[in-house]
């Protein structure tokens, strides 16, 4: 059984000694999941949108990459996740623990319950995000002199498109401080399967509205860079502490 999984994380199965594909199939429909062996332990890699990137946000089946997990028999799970920032404090590249959420999606499942034999379950969310996977991973970040920025409420758009600076404004206020499309529902359905899950934010552009002048593409891509791979090490150190 493989207890752990890291959800988004690209570009460092090279880190492993071995590595191969597990098709997974699940009432959902069927997830590649990539394993990896690494200190003689296994850890399962999830592309959230499927190999080469080719589900956009709103048709990711959620469902099923989630019950494939849990089947797996994964119990804790690191997810990444690209933002944009309407927090001044955070800029793009900047890494950002993910603490609570709001959802603005509109045409997604968003559970495993719905009603007849599957039963109607209503989740508690005091804590969507791992308190202690989170506590890990400050530990490790900390000891490999990674700063994370601080910590943030993501507010989830259905997507595909980005936001209007007037949806922006209104997020804002709402005490929103970062905007992604794809962890709700996520971070819900590990919840119902009862997995442990914290999600560590990635900042990749400033949202509609916000960008302060003097700021540029070029300058935003020169952030991010090597930014996943780093949390995604960091991911792995937590497992292996
Ligand atoms: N809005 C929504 N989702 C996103 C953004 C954004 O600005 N950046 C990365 N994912």
């Amino acid at each position: 059984m493989m207890e752990k999984a890291i959800i988004g994380g690209t570009g460092v199965y090279d880190v492993g000694e071995e590595s191969y594909t597990k098709k997974v199939s699940t009432e959902y429909g069927e997830v590649e999941i990539e394993l990896v062996k690494i200190d003689g332990e296994e850890i399962a890699f999830l592309p959230r949108h499927g190999k080469g990137h080719s589900v956009p946000p709103h048709l990711i089946n959620y469902r099923a990459n989630m019950m494939a997990l849990k089947n797996i028999g994964v119990k804790y799970i690191y997810a990444t996740v690209a933002v944009g920032s309407m927090n001044e404090k955070y800029t793009p590249g900047d890494i950002v623990v993910i603490t609570d959420f709001m959802d603005f999606t509109k045409a997604r499942p968003i559970t495993f319950y719905e009603g007849g034999e599957k039963g109607v379950i209503h989740t508690d969310m005091t804590n969507p995000y791992c308190e202690n996977l989170r506590e890990v991973f400050y530990r490790v970040a900390n000891r490999e002199n990674v700063e994370i920025k601080g910590e943030g409420t993501y507010v989830c758009t259905e997507g595909p498109r980005f936001e209007t600076a007037s949806e922006i404004n209104m997020y804002k206020i709402l005490g929103g401080d970062v905007v992604g499309m794809t962890n709700v529902p996520e971070v819900i359905l590990a919840k119902e399967l009862g997995m442990c899950y914290a999600a560590v934010g990635i900042i990749s552009n400033w949202c509609t509205g916000v960008e302060p002048s003097g700021t540029t593409i070029h300058d935003i891509q020169g952030a991010m860079k090597g930014k996943k791979e780093i949390v995604t090490k960091l991911f792995i150190s937590a497992f292996m502490k």
